[in-house]
C-alpha cells in the first residue's frame, strides 16, 4: 500500500537512483575522502570552546553569516567589491548555482572525468549535463571544449582546479580561452587550492563571467560543511536569493569563524605538511616501480594492473582508499589515495605491498 503510493509519487528518475553511499569507516585509516588527517591540539580546542560558549543555539543563526564572511574575507584577502555567499559545503553551492541559473533549456558543462557532483546535482535539478572528455594526461582539451560550448551553449561551466579525481591543474592559457569563449557563467572550483601552486583569485578582476567556489573541507574543517562562493557582487547577490536562509548553523558558523581567525596558521602549516608528504608518497610509489601521477591536490593516483583486487586487499587490511577504475576509461588502472599522516601513509604503503604480493 505504502509502496505503491511511494512509487506513484516519487519521481521515476529518483526511484531509479541509488542514495549517495559512503562506507562506514569504523576504525579504518581514512584515505578515501581527501580529508585533512590532523586535528587540533587541546589549547586550540579550549580556545574554541570558549569562543562558542556564548553561541545562542536557541536562536536561528545569522542568516547572512556576517561574522564568518568577515573572517573569510580576511583569511582569503577578498576585494571589497566581491560578494561572498556561504554554503553548507560546496555541494550545496553547486545546487544553489544550478537552481539560480538553469531553467533546463541550457546545460551544465564540465570536463570528464571531474567531480561527480557537478553531473549528479544538475540531473537532480532536471538540467541536462554535457561532459567533455579531457585530453592527454587529463589536460583540458581546449578546442573540443570550446567547440562543445559553441554547440550546447552551457548556462554554467564547472572547472575544478586542481581537478578531482585527476589532481591536475589545467594549462593557464587554455583555461583563459575557455572562460573567454564561454557563453555562460564559469565556476572555478578551488576545493584543492590549499595544496596547489596556483589560484585564480586575481582573475575575478579580469572576467565578468567568472566566480570562484572554495571549501574549507580539505583544509581541516570537513565536518563543519562550510564553503563559499565569491565573485562580482552583481552575480553573488542574485545567486544568494536562492540560498536557503539558515543553511549554516550557529555552531558551524562560530567554529569556522574561530578556525579562520585563530587556527589559520595551523591549518596552513598542515596543508604544507600534506604537500610535502604527497611528494614523498609519490617518490615512494615510484621507487616500487609503480606509475604514480604528479598531483597538485591532497591525493595521488597510482596505477595497478587490477585495481578492484588491489583495492579489496588494501581495504581488508583496514585502509580505506578509492578505486577509480570503473569511473572513466582513462582511470581504468587507477586507485586514488588521500594524503594522511606519516604513519597513515606508511600503513597504506605496507598494505599496498602486501596486496601486490
Ligand atoms: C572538486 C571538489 N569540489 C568540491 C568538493 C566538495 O566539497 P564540500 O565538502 O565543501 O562539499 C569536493 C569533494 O571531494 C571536490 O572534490
Amino acid at each position: 500500500m505504502i509502496k505503491s503510493r511511494v512509487q506513484s509519487l516519487i519521481r521515476s528518475d529518483v526511484q531509479a537512483r541509488h542514495a549517495y553511499q559512503v562506507a562506514d569507516p569504523g576504525s579504518a585509516i581514512r584515505l578515501n575522502q581527501m580529508e585533512n588527517p590532523y586535528g587540533w591540539d587541546d589549547a586550540l580546542w579550549g580556545a574554541c570552546l570558549n569562543h562558542i560558549r556564548t553561541a545562542e543555539v536557541n536562536r536561528y543563526p545569522d542568516a547572512s553569516g556576517k561574522a564568518l564572511i568577515r573572517a573569510i574575507r580576511g583569511h582569503d584577502q577578498l576585494a571589497d567589491d566581491w560578494g561572498v555567499m556561504l554554503g553548507n559545503g560546496s555541494d550545496e553551492i553547486i545546487q544553489t548555482l544550478v537552481q539560480a541559473i538553469c531553467d533546463g533549456s541550457r546545460p551544465v558543462m564540465a570536463p570528464t572525468p571531474s567531480f561527480v557532483m557537478f553531473q549528479i546535482i544538475a540531473q537532480q535539478c532536471r538540467v541536462p549535463f554535457v561532459g567533455v572528455e579531457l585530453g592527454s594526461e587529463w589536460s583540458l582539451d581546449v578546442d573540443a571544449f570550446c567547440q562543445a560550448m559553441d554547440v550546447h551553449q552551457p548556462a554554467i561551466v564547472f572547472l575544478a582546479q586542481p581537478n578531482n579525481p585527476t589532481g591536475k591543474l589545467y594549462d593557464e592559457a587554455g583555461l583563459r580561452r575557455v572562460i573567454e569563449a564561454c557563453p555562460g557563467l564559469v565556476v572555478i572550483d578551488e576545493a584543492y587550492g590549499p595544496f596547489s601552486p596556483r589560484n585564480h583569485q586575481n582573475w575575478l578582476n579580469e572576467y565578468s563571467n567568472l566566480v570562484l567556489m572554495r571549501t574549507f573541507s580539505k583544509l581541516g574543517l570537513a565536518g563543519l560543511r562550510c564553503g563559499y562562493l565569491t565573485g562580482p557582487s552583481e552575480w553573488i547577490e542574485e545567486i544568494n536569493k536562492v540560498r536557503l536562509p539558515y543553511n549554516l548553523g550557529v555552531l558551524n558558523q562560530a567554529v569556522a569563524e574561530f578556525a579562520l581567525t585563530q587556527g589559520a596558521e595551523l591549518m596552513t602549516k598542515q596543508a604544507k605538511w600534506l604537500v610535502q608528504a604527497r611528494e614523498m608518497l609519490i617518490q615512494q610509489l615510484r621507487a616500487r616501480g609503480l606509475t604514480a601521477h604528479d598531483s597538485d591536490a591532497n591525493f595521488v593516483l597510482v596505477e595497478v594492473a587490477d585495481p578492484p583486487a588491489v583495492f579489496n586487499a588494501i581495504t581488508t587490511q583496514g585502509v580505506l582508499i578509492k578505486d577509480l577504475s570503473g569511473m572513466h576509461p582513462s582511470l581504468s588502472r587507477c586507485l586514488r589515495v588521500s594524503i594522511g599522516t606519516e604513519s597513515e601513509n606508511q600503513a597504506f604503503l605496507a598494505a599496498l605491498d602486501r596486496a601486490l604480493g
